[in-house]
């Protein structure tokens, strides 16, 4: 049995599906934008707004954050500082949320903030070594209409290799999960891709209705998953992919003490397909760099183990079947040249 050192997790190649546009942006950049457009925030040092107890604070915090969030540049930017972050933390391949509802509530139209996420995007695709897509997520809270209409919105972008898919994020608790099941028909007649929080502080239930109900692929955060064993197996036999994210569950939903505790572990002994993902690496100063060697500590898991993660990744993406194949392969050239890098044996 091999085991990695953290300097040697934390440069492994890896993918990441669950992470959020407005929760990665930089404390700095925040600061910066709230000055530009004349936005009083709450304390002089925005580092000092990312702290938080409970899902319903974080998201409290999250809206005076995207309040500094105005013109299609503001989000250009965020986008490109977001990804060049992400790659400075070996991520080669991301799938991003964003959450118009955040800030079409201040005014801003989607089409202005697609404007500037499109724009970041492209400029991140052609300046650095990671590929990334983008997806809609709706704000539950808003309602089924709201859902309905960022379908819409999202099915109309024609070039579905920038957006491919449409989420759903914010609370859980009190939320009719089955009323958003035509917004996902419509997502789905457009081929969008589908995915949503569930699970995370409310119960199985909502992944079993995201799934039967809403036609999700895959599942984001999926915390109570194993409360339900009928609804595991379904989701183990389907390979349905859970975008797990352990330290922000312990920082965010604060619904388990710590990593060690969190049910990661007992998924992936189960047969999930469960990955490892930031959700806000910005607002939790905490990134997938960091996540890696947290959760190798506290599951006690092996270098082969930590690398099959990273490939189950790919596996759970939804870039062309020829992109997979080419990150399976330079990912596979990555983890030897690493491992000689460190004088730990070949892969078998
Ligand atoms: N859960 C719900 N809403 C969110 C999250 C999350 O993890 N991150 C940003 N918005
Ligand atoms: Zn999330």
């Amino acid at each position: 049995m091999v085991f990695a050192t953290d300097g040697h997790l934390r440069r492994l190649p890896k993918v990441e599906l669950h992470c959020h546009l407005e929760g990665s942006t930089r404390a700095t950049t925040i600061r910066d934008l709230a000055l530009k457009n004349g936005v009083e925030l709450p304390v002089d040092d925005p580092e000092e707004l990312y702290q938080f107890t409970n899902l319903n604070q974080f998201l409290d915090i999250y809206t005076i954050i995207c309040r500094s969030l105005v013109s299609a540049d503001d989000y250009r930017r965020i986008t490109y500082e977001a990804l060049e972050d992400a790659a400075a933390a070996g991520v080669r391949y991301r799938e991003m949320f964003f959450s118009p509802g955040f800030t079409i509530q201040f005014g801003v139209p989607v089409s202005r903030i697609w404007e500037g996420i499109r724009a970041g995007l492209l400029e991140a695709r052609q300046d650095l070594s990671i590929q990334a897509r983008m997806i809609l997520d709706f704000d539950k809270p808003s309602g089924p209409a709201h859902a309905v209409e960022m379908a819409e919105f999202a099915g109309s972008e024609p070039d579905r290799d920038l957006l491919i898919g449409m989420g759903a994020d914010s609370v859980e608790r009190g939320i009719d999960h089955a009323a958003f099941a035509p917004a996902y028909e419509v997502a789905g007649r457009y081929g969008l891709r589908r995915t949503m929080h569930a699970g995370e502080d409310g119960p199985a239930d909502n992944i079993r209705i995201a799934i039967d109900d809403c036609g999700c692929e895959r599942i984001d955060h999926g915390f109570r998953l194993l409360d339900d064993r009928d609804l595991t197996a379904r989701v183990v036999e389907r390979r349905i992919p859970v975008t797990v994210c352990p330290t922000s569950n312990v920082v965010i939903a604060n619904v388990v003490p710590d990593v060690a505790n969190h049910p990661f572990g007992a998924m992936r002994a189960a047969g999930v397909l469960a990955g490892l993902n930031s959700d806000d690496p910005g607002m939790m100063r905490f990134d997938l760099a960091d996540e890696y060697p947290t959760v190798a500590e506290a599951f006690g898991y092996t270098l082969e183990q930590m690398e099959q993660i990273s490939l189950d990744g790919i596996e759970s993406s939804w870039a062309p079947d020829d992109e997979k194949q080419a990150m399976r392969a330079s990912f596979a050239v990555e983890f030897d040249a690493l491992r000689t890098e460190y004088g730990l044996p070949l892969r078998a």
